[in-house]
């Protein structure tokens, strides 16, 4: 595999560079992009985008261009400062992780003051990850959104939802479409809805939501589990369970794209969960993905989404057909 060079980030600092006039850590050089794709409409330079809540503009810029990115997912916004859950968020479990953060962000009006216009600043194509304990909380973001210069909206539909008696929307047809009918109207932006996976059978929400006026869907969302300190005997997370991710949910994110894939051949589609190489975007793209998204494995390297992309770039030189028809919108099956 032809990875890209690696310059050292702290060379800038210690040729004079203070971590306030750096730009960018520029550990990869400037790279003309091969192959890119389109979801649902809007362009993007590559297939590959940061995931939700494992990406911090503040904190990553120092080690790349985050705009040389598909796309640049940001942390879900809920319409006032939420400060998450108490106590142990996070275990290890095998090839995976469980994070129970319960969605802590700064509210929508920080973003739209902060984090956006740094991204825009930077031309970074955004996506706004929207999320909401009630219905009136999605739309109350959506509709502040809606005259953001954010690029395309991502709606989480896996939070726990007061209006859908607790459970995540996601797992309930009839909720979900109520909430994107509703969300359809107020917005004009792409709207892309991230499903979760802990339901019987992912093309039901997904029908759902395509009929109600998503233009995309994302998939897919953490699984539900847990570990136990047996030293104790007792939920090493403090909230007890939390969402897995990680290279071991690969297999479920790979199945839930192919599956909804067959079930709705037209709906832009993006592939996540357990993406660490391009080999492994790959597998999303010839599941019938247009576009990946790379989560976990940035929590630990921060730069892996645009490393995936790089070695996917390489890899996507050897296959036409399939690069064809991202470039054009289409997908492989
Ligand atoms: C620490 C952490 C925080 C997350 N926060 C969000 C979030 O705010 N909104 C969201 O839609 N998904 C969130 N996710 C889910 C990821 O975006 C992604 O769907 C999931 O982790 C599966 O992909 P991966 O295996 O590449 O991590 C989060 C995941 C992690 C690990």
């Amino acid at each position: 595999m032809d990875r890209c060079s690696h310059a050292n980030v702290w060379d800038g600092v210690s040729e004079g560079m203070t971590t306030d006039n750096m730009q960018h850590g520029n550990l990869y050089e400037r790279y003309e992009w091969k192959h890119p794709t389109q979801v649902a409409g809007v362009p993007w330079k590559n297939p590959v985008a940061t995931a939700s809540g494992t990406f911090q503009y503040a904190a990553v810029r120092w080690f790349y261009d985050v705009s040389q990115l598909g796309a640049v997912t940001t942390k879900g916004v809920s319409p006032v400062p939420w400060e998450g859950n108490p106590g142990i968020r996070t275990a290890e479990g095998p090839s995976s992780n469980i994070n129970a953060v319960g969605l802590q962000n700064p509210g929508v009006d920080h973003y739209l003051e902060d984090d956006l216009p740094k991204l825009k600043a930077i031309n970074a194509n955004v996506i706004a990850n929207v999320a909401g304990h009630c219905d009136d909380d999605y739309a109350e973001v959506v509709a502040k959104l809606n005259d953001s210069p954010a690029d395309m909206l991502e709606i989480n539909v896996s939070c726990p939802n007061v209006s859908a008696g607790g459970m995540s929307v996601g797992t309930d047809p009839v909720a979900l479409s109520r909430l994107i009918t509703r969300l359809r109207k107020i917005t004009d932006k792409k709207m892309i809805v991230k499903l979760t996976p802990n339901v019987t059978d992912i093309t039901v929400p997904a029908r759902a939501a395509v009929e109600s006026g998503a233009d995309a869907l994302s998939l897919i969302n953490t699984l539900l589990g847990m570990r136990i300190d047996i030293r104790t005997g007792e939920p090493i997370i403090t909230h007890v369970t939390g969402g897995v991710s990680g290279p071991a949910v690969l297999p479920v994110g790979l199945a839930a794209v192919w599956r909804v894939r067959t079930a709705l051949p037209e709906v832009p589609i993006i592939g996540i969960g357990g993406i660490d190489s391009g080999e492994k975007a790959l597998e999303y793209l010839y599941a019938g993905a247009n576009a990946v998204e790379v989560g976990a494995a940035a929590l630990f390297e921060p730069t892996a989404p645009l490393r995936v992309a790089r070695e996917l770039d390489a890899l996507l030189d050897a296959r036409p057909e399939l690069a064809d028809k991202l470039a054009k919108g289409e997908t492989w099956r």
